[in-house]
């Protein structure tokens, strides 16, 4: 088991590159099924998500559009909870299929305030689909419709999650030690 450090901290591997690649592709199967038919528009969350988003997009074999949005800033190891509004969500969700893609959803809290304004647009449909959930760290309950791995309330780091800014370029997911 490798044990890397991440500014101040020391985290050792929790996901392998294969084991996250090989879920991913099961969500792409799920959703492309699921979706059979129709052109859903993913809504992927900046930055966490980049990495789990191309993934995963590159693994469906259904028609489907993306775009990124930007919306809270998270600092350290504690979620600040300041959700800012979106910044380039451009696209009219009216009638759409619509899938949000997180890296991580914790206490559930930048959803849960995110959500009204997209149902405000009225979309066909809203699901979410996200990478990880830490479900003993809820405080806003979510129906989350695609979950990767459920995992213990610890921070985490890699593939596209941060430590203050730095371990996004990780392939593999690792929890501090
Ligand atoms: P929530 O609003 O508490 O659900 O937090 C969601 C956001 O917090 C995610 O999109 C991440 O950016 C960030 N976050 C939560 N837990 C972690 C973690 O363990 N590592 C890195 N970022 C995290």
């Amino acid at each position: 088991m490798a044990v890397i450090r991440v500014h101040d901290k020391s985290f050792e591997t929790y996901l392998s590159e294969a084991t996250i690649l090989q879920r991913v592709k099961e969500l792409a199967d799920s959703i492309s099924r699921d979706y059979e038919g129709k052109r859903p528009l993913f809504i992927a969350i900046l930055n966490g998500s980049f990495m789990f988003a191309s993934d995963l997009f590159k693994q469906l074999n259904i028609e489907a559009e993306l775009c990124f949005i930007k919306l809270a800033s998270y600092k350290g190891m504690k979620s600040s909870g300041n959700v800012v509004t979106s910044i380039g969500l451009e696209d009219d969700l009216f009638g759409k299929d619509v899938i949000i893609v997180e890296d991580i959803v914790d206490t559930g809290k930048t959803l849960h305030n995110f959500l009204p304004k997209l149902v405000h647009q009225q979309p066909a449909s809203l699901k979410i689909a996200s990478l990880l959930h830490k479900s003993e760290a809820t405080e806003f309950p979510l129906e989350l419709n695609y979950i990767g791995f459920d995992i213990p309330n610890k921070f985490v780091v890699g593939y596209g999650l941060d430590y203050d800014g730095l371990g996004r370029n990780l392939k593999e997911i690792y929890q501090l030690i």
